[in-house]
């Protein structure tokens, strides 16, 4: 099977199919919509977005970016109470700059997001980390934990985590909301795929409580529109942003992004982006099923999995003792590929495990990925 992938980051064999990538498929980045989107913006006579831009992020843009999030969340979001970022790595990263010490303790998820670990631990700071379950962040662990230890923050993805793929129920993010409210500790909460849904919606946005605990929403242009824009926004209390617009970072460059800004304004105010939502909805929905389908029919049963309700992730679960690494080479060696499950562990457990990901791939590429995969996971747990 040949196929062409452009992927400049990721130097790939021909005809390799990696299904360990997170990014969204070529063909579904919105070229036209954006070139539409940038004519209006720079037909409109007026150039602002070309100078400095305010610190929090430009105004113009926060007020559309507020107002969709309103329609969204069927709750109201303050333009006042969101800040431009250049996305939600550059956002981890300043939240780490800002709001810790070399040394610091930081609560993780495990599994959590490998390359949050590696901002973490660019930072030197200090993971421990709190287990997720079918509902989430383990709450009444991290209730035991704080009773130990005093963490910088709490990192935590909610909703169709990276890898697990499960959603924080309402349940716990009440009681997780309490938790933190009552020990004044800082909750990120990295909402990247929070309307990456395929069935109903989820609970609310964690940054609707940011009222109540000190709280960072992080939202993201780049699975919902194209991480080549490397915009995203934080949702957080007044406080907070007064603190992060007056950084030097900020006060020095301005705030971030204003020309992208300007962009993307056009692109929620021409409707592109609830148009482009709902389609990528429909395209990951479809291939979920054909996916799951095909890696149901060619897993050995001990091999167990959750079909996603949104995201991009499938959690593929080994029996206790199997090391997901120890066939990484034959299957490279099959032409396809994936990330093993230790990868998502501060500590390198998690090895009975491994990530998939179908947002890169069509259904047809998708369903030869399982079948390669499932040949050698057979041949090897045999
Ligand atoms: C949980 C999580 N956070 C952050 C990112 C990166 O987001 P951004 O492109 O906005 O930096 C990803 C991308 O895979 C992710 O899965």
């Amino acid at each position: 099977m040949k196929f062409k992938q452009t992927l400049p980051q990721i130097d790939l064999p021909l005809d390799m199919i990696h299904l360990g990538i997170g990014q969204p498929s070529n063909y579904l980045l919105p070229s036209k919509e954006m070139e539409k989107a940038a004519d209006h913006c720079l037909s409109k006579g007026n150039n602002f977005f070309l100078a400095y831009g305010e610190e929090r992020g430009n105004s113009n843009f926060r007020g559309t970016l507020a107002e969709f999030l309103t329609a969204q969340y069927q709750k109201p979001v303050d333009p006042d109470q969101l800040l431009i970022t250049n996305g939600n790595s550059q956002a981890l990263d300043f939240i780490c700059t800002l709001f810790t010490c070399p040394g610091d303790t930081v609560l993780v998820e495990e599994p959590s997001y490998f390359l949050a670990l590696k901002i973490f631990a660019d930072h030197k700071l200090n993971p421990v980390s709190i287990p997720v379950d079918d509902n989430g962040l383990m709450t009444d662990v991290l209730e035991e934990r704080l009773e130990t230890i005093n963490p910088a923050f709490l990192y935590t993805i909610p909703t169709y985590h990276n890898p697990a793929s499960v959603t924080l129920s309402l349940k716990r993010r009440q009681e997780l909301i309490r938790i933190c409210a009552q020990k004044n500790l800082l909750v990120v909460a990295d909402e990247v795929y929070h309307f990456l849904n395929y069935s109903d919606d989820p609970p609310p946005s964690m940054g609707t409580w940011n009222n109540i605990c000190p709280l960072i929403s992080l939202g993201s242009f780049s699975k919902i529109l194209a991480p080549g824009l490397r915009l995203g926004w934080m949702h957080t209390s007044e406080e907070v942003i007064k603190k992060i617009s007056g950084s030097g970072l900020m006060v020095s460059g301005g705030g971030l992004n204003p020309f992208t800004s300007e962009i993307v304004n056009s692109v929620i105010s021409l409707g592109f982006l609830k148009t482009h939502i709902q389609r990528l909805r429909n395209v990951y929905r479809q291939r979920i099923e054909i996916f799951c389908d095909q890696l149901k029919k060619y897993l050995p049963d001990q091999v167990m999995f959750k079909v996603p309700k949104g995201g991009y992730f499938i959690w593929v679960k080994f029996l206790d003792g199997v090391d997901t690494n120890t066939f990484r080479k034959e299957t490279q060696k099959q032409n396809v590929d994936f990330y093993p499950g230790n990868f998502f562990s501060h500590q390198k457990e998690l090895k009975n495990y491994m990530r998939l990901c179908f947002s890169f791939y069509d259904e047809k590429i998708l369903a030869e990925g399982a079948r390669r995969l499932g040949k050698v996971i057979s041949d090897n747990l045999s």
